[in-house]
């Protein structure tokens, strides 16, 4: 049970008593939700009938290719209703990308088509050179760049199938278990009301609409789950749909569950859940460390892989969404997506390398943000920081132990009686003098404003909103939805409503006057920045804690639509709503707890209420890497663990772990101890600071690696089959990792007492650097565990050989500080002598980046006759660039930009060379100024023990970063 103890919220505890103590049994089961219940009992009879085929046929004289040939359209029949009618479309898209979408036409209500227009960035642009033909039994197109893609549709039954070079590499419908429900009468079938528990399935053979659907009208018109009924005012319209990937024995993706990177089964004698994963976006209370259940946000994007290609599925629902996941060959994956409404739009994503799949989805739901240079700092939060003076303390408290900080957070009790943006002035008298004095040493303040509205007469938010019609409704359409959260009865702002947007946003407008006179957040400053929380939406009365699904959405919608895409809207008004804060704008910081695809446009996420246990600290590193590949990379769990006191221990190795997370907070519960890293005992606090200025030093790596998955949708830590895809021993590993492209593979320790660490290195002859102590570990062509030292004071930290790290080593109190400070560049030399590495800067916090105001070098190692050459170039004038991402564009760049100019001064203060022979001379340029040197000699290999490898330490060349040089060593 969550206990509150500060007056401010004893009130509303009192109203929410047990629905705060959430449990596995507060959430839906599949067999305990109708649609789920009948997807399953679909598959369950297509895999005991001794012959099923689909009833799902296309109207072959219906097909009709658009005469640019850019879709092609085709009627759908189902044996079992042949008076419903259906519309498949198809499009390929420029890339590759197909989208198959069908919706019932002329029915008796409209399915909701809406989820892609939220998710998508833009209307995909569509292929101009496909070519479709069709035959008598099918239609096909053939196209990519070698002819070397096909997308089939078979007629009878109805099939899509993507093939690659003849093969198959995705099937919809191969199983027949494709099942639009289409809208329907209450009395047309013979209703026989049987209880879930009641159910015997005792199918009448000889009628073909039991034999397919099941001969009751499971959970069709009303459903109930824990006191709560669900009333169905359409209907049943659920969508059952298979989809396998031949010749792919691995899946991944569908964030966010607390499970393993590599999607375990939930079908047949050995599955590991016995439910389908979940996606329903929930606020799950002391969520379980292994489980197929939904938590806060839901992706629907799957990718499956196998040494020769990756492909993937964009399914762009918003309702709740159940999949099951099973191996009908060992070699292929399939999987059976059920979900409660909508249409059925799915892109199916070609690949076939990883870096060819992001890029896709990268296209249709957009890249992550670019986010400011601060906000990749540390973030210090927990509920809740006092008072002003509580959050000044805090500040100085890390600057006296040069500790460094770029962000002081405020959870809910910053406001009035959760009155969100209303200041509690009793403890917060001054919030702007506070936040000006955190500022003052370039730090940041975040905010919480949940999505909830307390509805009382003295909060003008609230009353603009209900006033102006701008909050959810109940299902009659008329009378506001109320509901129990925080700040007691509540109403929820309906963001799908179009007025909901400039209002929401306005309100934003720090001490600026509104046009339509409404409230401002004047006590705001532009160095407040947001966290959107409870967005699911949560309810603590509602069922699952969440909005009954029957509550009603601008245009008629059901909550039961829209669910999981709530949230994410939330978060984009928020994040609208803070870039106009400023002229000329500056990127906003938004952190939400709820997500869909294509929330990474609006900041970052994280996974929600953790434990303080080991195990939560190792299943929040998968989740984050789910995240990662989910298209949403700036991610990261509670470090220290949100419930509990975490033992000095765990608290080191959970700072560990969250320093080589994108998003790195730590945050804590109201009951917990207070934990700043400061108040730990030595030899404790000295670890922190030393992980904290680690994070620190290593910030141009995390700031280049977010440039680049905002460029490319790679993303930003990286899994072993991302980075090499044909290492089978690296499909199932999520306990280890790259960051970006830099060449840094980090293990983070998740259990106790440990001292040294089993690491994975891939498949591929190569040197790896331990990044602190220099050992050289070789890996095999056929890969190679090896033992690498983890006293409570190291990280497992390598470097692959063949990478230039660029870091920032002068110890500052927070980022901004460093934007002048001179790099060291960490060259790790590969057995041929030759190293790369890219780094990205600019000003951090504006969008001139998009104008071309940044650098971007281009950073290079070569060997060759006696002579290692050590460069720096433009990148940004090089084509080795590929675009995906729309916000960041090369083709204004210029070398002479205002920024290149601004760090014209900043120099690398000293290059380290791992693995080089000794130099007889160290030169800037050819023939150029002689630099100093050091060289420390390798220790060779012996016996059980690692070797050394040398070290040439070059001391302050005064190389410009915004310059080309070349650093000449003769060997
Ligand atoms: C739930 C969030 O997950 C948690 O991080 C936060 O502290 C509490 N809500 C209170 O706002």
């Amino acid at each position: 049970m969550r206990v509150l103890t500060l007056l401010g919220i004893a009130a509303s505890l009192a109203l929410v008593p047990d629905a705060l103590a959430v449990k596995e049994k507060d959430f839906k089961t599949c067999s305990q939700s109708g649609f789920c219940r009948r997807g399953r009992a679909l598959a369950a009879r297509a895999k005991e009938a001794s012959s099923w085929n689909s009833p799902y046929s296309v109207d072959a004289s219906s097909v009709a290719i658009s005469p640019d040939q850019a879709s092609v359209t085709a009627g759908v029949k189902s044996l079992l209703y042949p008076e419903v009618k259906f519309e498949l479309e198809l499009r390929v898209h420029d890339d590759g990308v197909v989208r198959v979408r069908m919706d019932e036409v002329g029915g008796l209500k409209k399915r909701y088509d809406e989820a892609s227009s939220w998710a998508l960035i833009a209307e995909p642009v569509v292929s101009k050179t496909v070519q479709w033909t069709a035959a008598k039994d099918c239609i096909r197109a053939v196209y990519g760049p070698k002819k070397e893609l096909e997308v089939v549709v078979s007629y009878e039954p109805l099939r899509v199938a993507l093939l690659r070079n003849g093969k198959a590499q995705v099937q919809l419908n191969g199983h027949g278990l494709l099942h639009m429900e289409h809208f329907r009468t209450k009395e047309e079938r013979k209703i026989e009301e049987t209880s879930q528990e009641e159910e015997q399935v005792v199918l009448d053979t000889t009628n073909p609409r039991a034999w397919f659907e099941g001969d009751s009208e499971d959970g069709w018109w009303d459903e109930k789950f824990g006191g709560h009924t669900d009333t169905k005012p359409k209907g049943p319209e659920s969508l059952s749909l298979d989809i396998s990937f031949p010749f792919h024995p691995v899946v991944y993706g569908i964030p966010q569950h607390a499970t393993t990177l590599a999607l375990p089964t939930t079908l047949g004698d050995d599955a590991t859940y016995t439910d389908p994963f979940r996606l329903h976006n929930a606020d799950v209370f002391e969520y379980l460390a292994s489980s197929p259940m939904s938590l806060y946000g839901s992706i629907p994007v799957m990718y499956a892989h196998s040494e020769e290609s990756t492909v993937g599925v964009f399914n762009a629902v918003a309702s709740e969404t159940w999949i099951d996941i099973w191996h009908a060959k060992p070699q292929s994956s399939d999987t059976h997506w059920m979900s409660e409404s909508g249409i059925l739009d799915v892109f199916l994503l070609p690949g076939p390398t990883p870096a060819d799949v992001f890029a896709q989805y990268g296209r249709l739901t957009g890249t992550a943000a670019m986010p400011a240079q601060w906000s990749l700092g540390y973030h210090q939060c927990r509920w809740n920081y006092v008072s002003s003076d509580d959050v000044r303390m805090v500040s100085r408290k890390m600057d006296e132990h040069d500790m460094p900080m770029d962000v002081i957070w405020l959870d809910i009790e910053y406001s009035e009686e959760h009155k969100y943006f209303i200041w509690d002035h009793k403890t917060f008298p001054d919030p702007v003098d506070m936040t000006k004095d955190v500022a003052a040493v370039g730090r940041k303040m975040v905010v919480i404003i949940d999505p909830h509205l307390k509805r009382t007469s003295n909060y003008p938010v609230y009353q603009e909103a209900t006033e102006r019609g701008l909050t959810v409704r109940k299902p009659n359409g008329q009378d506001e939805y109320e509901g129990w959260c925080w700040a007691g009865s509540s109403s929820w702002l309906d963001c799908f409503n179009p007025g909901s947007w400039k209002w929401y946003q306005d309100l934003y407008l720090l001490d600026r006057k509104r046009e339509d006179g409404g409230w401002t957040w004047a006590e705001s400053t532009e160095d407040v920045h947001i966290w959107n929380d409870m967005n699911e939406p949560a309810i603590f009365n509602g069922p699952e804690i969440t909005m009954p699904k029957d509550m009603v959405h601008y245009g008629g919608w059901e909550h039961r639509d829209v669910h999981n895409i709530n949230g994410m809207l939330f978060t984009n008004q928020t994040w609208q709503a803070l870039k106009a804060r400023s002229t000329p704008a500056k990127r906003p910081f938004v952190l939400t707890r709820s997500f869909y695809a294509g929330s990474q446009r609006w900041g970052a996420m994280w996974t929600g209420d953790n434990l303080g246990t080991w195990e939560h600290m190792a299943v929040g590193l998968k989740m984050v890497l789910a995240n990662s590949i989910g298209g949403m990379p700036f991610a990261g769990s509670d470090v220290g663990g949100f419930f509990g006191n975490p033992e000095p221990e765990m608290l080191v190795r959970w700072y560990q772990l969250g320093a080589f997370n994108p998003f790195f907070r730590a945050h804590a519960h109201i009951d917990t101890k207070r934990r700043e890293p400061y108040l730990l005992d030595e030899p404790y606090r000295q670890m922190l600071k030393d992980i904290l200025r680690l994070r620190y030093a290593q910030l141009p790596i995390w700031y280049t690696a977010f440039h680049q998955s905002a460029v490319t949708g790679v993303p930003i830590l990286r899994p072993h089959w991302v980075m090499f895809p044909k290492d089978v021993n690296g499909f199932a590993l999520d306990d280890q990792f790259f960051v970006g492209d830099s060449g840094l593979l980090v293990k983070p320790i998740t259990t106790p007492e440990t001292t040294e660490a089993s690491v994975y290195l891939p498949a591929e002859d190569q040197i790896y650097y331990n990044y602190f102590t220099h050992l050289a570990y070789r890996s095999s062509k056929k890969g190679k565990t090896v033992t690498v030292p983890a006293a409570l004071s190291e990280i497992p930290l390598l470097i692959r050989g063949g990478s230039i790290v660029p870091t920032r080593e002068r110890p500052r109190r927070s980022a901004p500080l460093m934007k002048h400070d001179p790099f060291t560049l960490r060259v790790a030399l590969d057995k041929a002598g030759a190293a790369a590495g890219t780094l990205y800067l600019d000003d951090g916090e504006t969008y001139a980046f998009e104008q071309g105001d940044f650098v971007y070098r281009d950073l290079a190692a070569e060997t060759k006759s006696k002579v290692l050459r050590i460069s720096s170039r433009d990148l940004a004038a090089s084509p080795r660039l590929l675009q995906v991402g729309r916000e960041v564009s090369l083709d204004v760049y210029s070398p002479g930009n205002a920024y290149a100019k601004e760090i014209a001064g900043v120099r690398v203060e000293r290059v380290v060379v791992l693995g080089a022979g000794k130099p007889k001379k160290v030169t800037l340029g050819d023939g150029g100024r002689e630099l100093v040197w050091e060289f420390v000699p390798g220790v060779a290999a012996g016996g059980k023990k690692e070797g050394t490898a040398s070290v040439l330490t070059i001391k302050d060349p005064k190389a410009l970063i915004v310059e080309d040089w070349d650093i000449v060593i003769t060997l």
